[in-house]
């Protein structure tokens, strides 16, 4: 996570929020290769979730909304951490985290289960005290004012979920798309949550993004909607390029399930740091718009015209992370290889996984790889001039790079020499180096060369949009 941390950095995937002025817990920057990472993921999700779909639309609504609807979705009063202060040093944890470093390990959900006790022998993690006071629920929903006045009656609160604001238009959507059930709204947005521990790098952050669906179901298809939902998201993480083999799904048991809830399925993800939660896949009943309902004292009911019945629907709710899947991304994409110092069109390379502890071995040098899939790559092009003091080679490889920028977000680099651009697109996760070099001028050729494999191949200017479709750029 270290070296995959500070190459975020170097090559401005992530920055530590704030930076400048010493950082600040829990916040990070994306810088301009995670930006467009990030939006190709935003991408990927609305296109499976809602642009291909005749039955999901899409909805942005506002950050902050009536106090009163997380009095209804029970975040006002349940939304909450068991917390420890130390008396000595004044830190503050949550209880969990003494468990863990005690070595016990706590069953999925407990944490939220507020008659967790200290652990015997339980001890301050920073200054080792064992005053501790016994734990106390902490609300996570960050707080602020709604105009001049700071007091109770002009509370509000960051929204900890994007789904919510879902709930709340339900009818109005319902009403302008003229769906029917079963039908979903998607969204896509920034959450906020006041974890007491953020920690594991961006895996919980304070603030973050949110893709949720809430998918209306008719009463009684739960399981039938709830199975399909996993089985399509597993579909969606394996088609942006997660190995099928580092995602698991964690079936949650019925005593942990909310009291509402049919089923409920983590589709997890192996870091680092262990099988972590991707995304959750929960049928929760009518349970949301109920309580909308009455919250409100407005009918959240449906009309189904075809048995003449009105009822509340029921939801399937898969709620993903982009950051999440932004850091599984990164996680699943690092690679370092040893590889040729030169490489020459034509011959394939000879590339070999690095063996730790050791230097490579005679003409071989180590490369850092960003392998990420063409679908969700930052750059999915780049074109150079095989040198930048010769103006033909310049001119040429400018008019290539506008034309394959009208498909593509793709790269110009015409600094250093042409093995240092390569690598620094290996770095960047790249798929794709097009050169302009001395042949170019004479039979209108350039050389793609293959991130993965190093191998260059000759094609002329005018294939090569169909050749990098053809090669799986989308
Ligand atoms: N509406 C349901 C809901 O919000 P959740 O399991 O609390 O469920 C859904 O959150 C997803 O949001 C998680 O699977 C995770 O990907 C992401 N998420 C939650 N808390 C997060 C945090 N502190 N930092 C980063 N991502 C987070």
């Amino acid at each position: 996570m270290e070296q995959l941390a500070a190459l975020c950095k170097r090559r401005g995937f992530i920055f530590p929020g704030s930076e400048l002025y010493g950082g600040i817990n829990g916040f990070w920057d994306y810088g301009p290769l995670g930006t467009e990472l990030k939006r190709n993921v935003r991408e990927a999700w609305w296109e499976a979730m809602v642009r291909l779909r005749d039955d999901v639309v899409g909805l942005d609504s506002a950050i902050i909304m009536h106090p009163r609807v997380w009095e209804a979705s029970g975040h006002a009063e349940g939304f909450t951490d068991p917390m420890v202060d130390c008396r000595s040093c004044r830190r503050r944890f949550r209880v969990d985290q003494l468990y863990e470093n005690l070595g016990i390990e706590l069953e999925p959900g407990s944490v939220a289960d507020m008659s967790l006790k200290l652990p015997a022998d339980a001890r301050c993690p920073v200054c080792g005290s064992r005053e501790l006071t016994e734990p106390r629920a902490f609300n996570l929903m960050f707080r602020t004012f709604v105009g001049p006045v700071e007091d109770d009656s002009a509370a509000a609160y960051l929204r900890p979920e994007t789904a919510q604001g879902i709930f709340v238009q339900f009818h109005n959507v319902l009403s302008v798309s003229r769906m029917k059930i079963p039908f979903g709204i998607a969204q896509i947005g920034k959450a906020f949550r006041n974890e007491i521990n953020p920690r594991n790098y961006t895996f919980r952050s304070r603030e973050f993004e949110q893709m949720e669906l809430e998918y209306f179901i008719k009463p009684g298809t739960d399981e039938q909607w709830h199975d399909y939902w996993v089985e399509e998201r597993l579909k969606w993480y394996r088609g942006i390029g997660l190995a099928g083999d580092h995602l698991h799904r964690y079936v949650y048991g019925k005593e942990e399930l909310a009291h509402y809830a049919s089923a409920c399925v983590d589709i997890t993800y192996d870091f680092p740091f262990g099988a972590q939660e991707l995304e959750g896949v929960a049928a929760r009943g009518d349970y949301d718009l109920r309580r909308h309902q009455e919250y409100s004292g407005k009918s959240l009911e449906y009309f189904d015209a075809e048995s003449g019945r009105s009822y509340i629907p029921h939801v399937v709710e898969p709620s993903a992370g982009v950051d999440r899947i932004i850091l599984a991304l990164l996680c699943e994409a690092y690679r370092e290889e040893w590889v040729p110092r030169e490489a020459h069109a034509g011959s394939r390379p000879e590339i070999r996984p690095v063996e730790p502890g050791t230097n490579p071995p005679e003409g071989l040098e180590k490369r850092t790889v960003m392998g990420f899939s063409p679908r969700v790559a930052p750059i999915k092009v780049a074109v150079f001039p095989l040198l930048k003091n010769r103006p033909q080679l310049v001119e040429k490889s400018r008019r290539i790079f506008e034309e394959l920028r009208q498909h593509w977000t793709a790269f110009w680099d015409i600094t250093g020499a042409i093995g240092r651009r390569y690598r620094r697109q290996d770095e960047a996760g790249t798929p794709f180096c097009i050169t302009v070099d001395f042949q170019t001028l004479d039979d209108d050729t350039v050389t793609v060369r293959d991130r993965d494999t190093m191998q260059q191949e000759r094609f002329t200017v005018s294939e090569l949009p169909r050749v990098l479709e053809q090669k799986g750029l989308p």
